[in-house]
């Protein structure tokens, strides 16, 4: 069988990269954008950074903010309204992973409107058409969904993440400008730095790795491990690689899959709205520990990968040490390391199993793991 490998059409990176967007909507004859952003984007002065570009060369939009952390259905259908209301043939994302996956998602129901409903694309659902063209600027050095072909709704009434996965979403044009991250407080930059280094892990050691995507996936561990404490004191040098690592993190786990850090990370993030990076960070020691028992010999390159001297040690071994190298990250990063430190109730544990089972990312994942064993984890990680 055929490895298929989807990126965008047009990538840029560097600090004050968004200079090239007038040349790049003008070349693709974009008439008029939707841009999606949110309100502490636009308090904080990010949003503004790209609108100075558009405004200088008269480039027409709209600007929607309505996208909170963790986006839910809501906050898709009232950009939907506004992008039909303005007659918007194009999308501006400029925003973390939350903003990015709303533009996603208005862009696809535009283009495919029997999914209005927003629920039923979960999963792989059966578009037919490309969505409309997404132009995609990342405030955080993260989830890399500028280059990812999944996006990440939130369902509030059944408590679920719904997680999309549709070549037909990915933006056209990436725009990785460092300059638009400075901003970031260093509790975002380290949640969404782990995120970035949980992609590359897990990516790593998924079942659909390939040759390809474990380039991908050793160069971003290296970057991001070596890059994410020195980028939070604001070395430019550190962000900027750690802009360019959470890409080509997406650009491996996008094609080759996760595992189930995601899966329960996702459940954390639907019940009590823990931020994305944060969950991540929280489980990953624990799930490497217990994916290591099946593929440690995966864990000397990702050792090798980030630095770490294991000459002479047993598979066994590596797996610990890396285990300890990623939590020690963690606690230096003040990101709690148990489910109590981030307000949940252990009764919540059956729940939050089921769910994390029946998430796509499971199926990624190096070991089966059945309903016992999510709840097995959520207790260890309790
Ligand atoms: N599509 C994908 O492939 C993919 C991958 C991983 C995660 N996700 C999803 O992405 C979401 C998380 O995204 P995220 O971690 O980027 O955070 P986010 O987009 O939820 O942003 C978190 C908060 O940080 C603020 N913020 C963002 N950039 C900032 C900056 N430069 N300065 C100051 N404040 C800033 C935002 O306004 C928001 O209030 C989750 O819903 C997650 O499930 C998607
Ligand atoms: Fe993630």
């Amino acid at each position: 069988m055929a490895d298929r490998f989807i990126f965008n059409e047009t990538s840029y990176f560097g600090w004050g990269a968004r200079d090239v967007l007038p040349k790049e909507i003008d070349k693709r004859k974009l008439k008029k954008a939707l841009l999606v952003t949110d309100e502490t984007l636009i308090k904080a002065g990010i949003t503004k950074k790209v609108t100075d570009v558009l405004d200088k060369s008269k480039v027409l939009y709209e600007v929607f903010s309505e996208v909170k952390p963790n986006p839910t259905i809501d906050n898709v259908k009232k950009g939907l309204k506004m992008c039909t209301k303005h007659h918007c043939d194009y999308l501006i994302a400029v925003g973390g992973g939350s903003v990015m996956d709303t533009a996603k998602a208005i862009g696809i129901v535009i283009n495919n409107p029997e999914f209005k409903d927003i629920s039923t694309l979960v999963g792989t659902a059966d578009t037919k058409n490309r969505s409309l063209p997404i132009i995609a600027l990342p405030t955080t050095a993260g989830t890399a969904a500028e280059v990812t072909i999944n996006y990440v709704i939130t369902d509030p009434k059944e408590v679920v993440k719904l997680v999309c996965v549709d070549s037909n979403d990915i933006p056209i044009l990436a725009i990785v400008d460092s300059e638009l991250m400075t901003g970031m407080p260093a509790s975002l930059a380290a949640a969404t730095g782990m995120d970035a280094l949980t992609h590359a892990m897990e990516c790593y050691i998924t079942k659909g790795h390939t040759l390809m995507s474990d380039m991908f996936a050793l160069k971003a561990m290296e970057l991001i491990y070596n890059n994410l404490e020195k980028s939070i004191t604001k070395d430019r040098d550190a962000l900027d690689k750690m802009a360019l690592a959470q890409y080509i993190a997406g650009m491996g786990f996008s094609n080759a899959g996760l595992g189930i850090v995601h899966s329960m990370a996702h459940q954390l993030g639907a019940l009590y709205d823990t931020p994305h990076g944060v969950a991540n960070a929280l489980l990953l020691p624990y799930i490497l520990e217990y994916n290591g028992q099946v593929c440690a010999s995966r864990f000397k390159d990702m050792a090798i990968a980030i630095g770490l001297n294991v000459d002479n040690l047993k598979d066994e071994e590596i797996v610990s040490v890396v285990v300890k190298a990623i939590r020690d990250l963690a606690l230096r990063l003040d990101i709690p390391q148990h489910i109590k430190d981030i307000g949940g109730k252990e009764e919540d544990i059956p729940v939050l199993a089921k769910k994390a089972l029946e998430d796509p990312c499971t199926g990624g994942n190096p070991r089966e793991t059945t309903l016992k064993d999510f709840e097995q984890l959520f207790k260890k990680a309790f």
